[in-house]
């Protein structure tokens, strides 16, 4: 094994070529397909950037509309998977039930599953993104006892999917259009971000050749973890920690410096952005619009800036160019939005899905493409001899 190159965590190491997305974590940008993020945040719509990111290019007005139709034709769940959600505890974090949902679906559509088929692909493409919204706003009714509501296909694609999570079947729902902007854009700003870690599971995953459906759940997976997609809910338990015990940000600071018990500023830092993360300013810039406007503005809000404040100035955070990520305020709008905290993730994992999808076209389309398979250095034990057992 001398000429393998031991790459902890991959820091260096590409594992693909991409035409996808653009990061220069130095200089803080992000652009997709060569768009930067703060030209399309606010501008596109989420089925609009999903179609960029699968197809290439934007698409045409006519493009889009034919693209929505096909997503909306299939935002319906077999009626056999609402049984599904019966079998998991009340109490389950809807993540898990996520994955699992998504991994089902290779049990329902087992004809469609052919990786190197196009148009299997793509109607699996189609699927996923009409039905994981109606997955995950099931996860969540479960969660708390209410009805599921099947979806209504006269609606927009998060307004849909916000009609399913908050509605009830006995009062007409109203959609913020606020809300719906803000989510929706939101969506954007995570809808993908080259070789994280859950995009690298889709694509390791998918490098065996397995179906669309499989490396997805492997990617919600891979999200759940609080260093990923899970740092949005522990941001948010973070900021009730800290108002808990009197707000008092310096003395959490402190800890964080001193690494007591291994406490981190959960939404600072990150591989790549060595700068401030372009996503979390756009968040930002969300967040104080959406609080703002409510009559009794959440306290957590102002921690969370004052700590911001304070971790900028740190010499600890200065020296290791830790900025606030895309997960630091994107909790505060989803509890202002009247999500709880166990779907935080979840609405992470929305918004990834397309940028999950076309990493995952890619890798199949690519000629170069060979089974992920890792070397390693082995530091065990050299060869020694066995001993029986009575002998040990
Ligand atoms: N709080 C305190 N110290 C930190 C933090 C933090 N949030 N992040 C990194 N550091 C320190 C780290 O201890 C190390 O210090 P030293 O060199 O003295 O040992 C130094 O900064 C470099 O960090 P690292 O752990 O080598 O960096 P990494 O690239 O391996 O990890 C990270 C990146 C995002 C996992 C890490 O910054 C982290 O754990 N942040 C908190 C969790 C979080 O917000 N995750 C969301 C990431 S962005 C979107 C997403 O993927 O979901």
């Amino acid at each position: 094994t001398d000429h393998v190159t031991l790459d902890v965590g991959f820091v260096n190491t590409a594992s693909c070529k991409s035409e996808i997305t653009f990061i220069d974590g130095d200089a803080g940008i992000l652009r997709y397909r060569g768009y930067p993020i703060d030209q399309l945040a606010g501008k596109v719509s989420f089925l609009e950037v999903s179609y960029l990111l699968i197809y290439g290019e934007l698409p045409t007005q006519q493009q889009l509309d034919h693209f929505s139709d096909r997503v909306r034709n299939h935002t319906l769940l077999h009626e056999e998977m609402r049984r599904f959600f019966d079998g998991f505890p009340r109490d389950a974090h809807p993540m898990p039930v996520l994955s699992s949902a998504v991994s089902a679906l290779s049990t329902f559509y087992q004809d469609n599953l052919n990786p190197f088929d196009k148009e299997q692909v793509d109607l699996s493409t189609v699927r996923l993104l009409a039905k994981v919204p109606t997955i995950a706003s099931y996860a969540y009714k479960k969660s708390i006892g209410q009805p599921l509501l099947y979806p209504d296909n006269s609606l927009g694609y998060v307004e849909n999917f916000l009609r399913m999570t908050f509605g009830v079947p006995t009062t007409p729902y109203e959609v913020d259009p606020v809300v719906a902007r803000v989510l929706d854009m939101l969506f954007v700003l995570h809808a993908d971000h080259e070789q994280n870690c859950s995009t690298s599971t889709v694509r390791l995953v998918g490098s065996s050749q397995a179906n669309l459906f499989a490396s997805v759940s492997a990617g919600v997976n891979a999200l759940f973890g609080p260093l990923h997609g899970g740092a949005n809910q522990s941001v948010l338990e973070m900021l009730e920690a800290i108002h808990a015990s009197g707000d008092d940000v310096d003395a959490f600071v402190r800890k964080v410096k001193n690494r007591e018990s291994g406490i981190k500023l959960m939404g600072f830092g990150h591989r790549v952005y060595k700068n401030y993360d372009p996503r979390a300013a756009i968040v930002k810039k969300a967040a104080q619009e959406v609080l703002g406007r409510m009559a009794n503005p959440d306290p957590l809000l102002d921690i969370a800036m004052r700590l911001e404040e304070v971790a900028l100035s740190d010499e600890y955070f200065v020296s290791r160019k830790l900025y606030p990520n895309v997960d630091f305020y994107t909790g505060l709008i989803y509890k202002a939005m009247g999500f709880p905290t166990k779907m935080f993730t979840v609405l992470f994992a929305l918004g990834r899905l397309p940028g999950w999808i076309a990493q995952w076209r890619e890798m199949i389309e690519d000629p170069d493409t060979k089974i992920g398979r890792p070397r390693q250095v082995y530091v065990g034990q050299p060869e020694r001899s066995f001993v029986p057992i009575e002998q040990r």
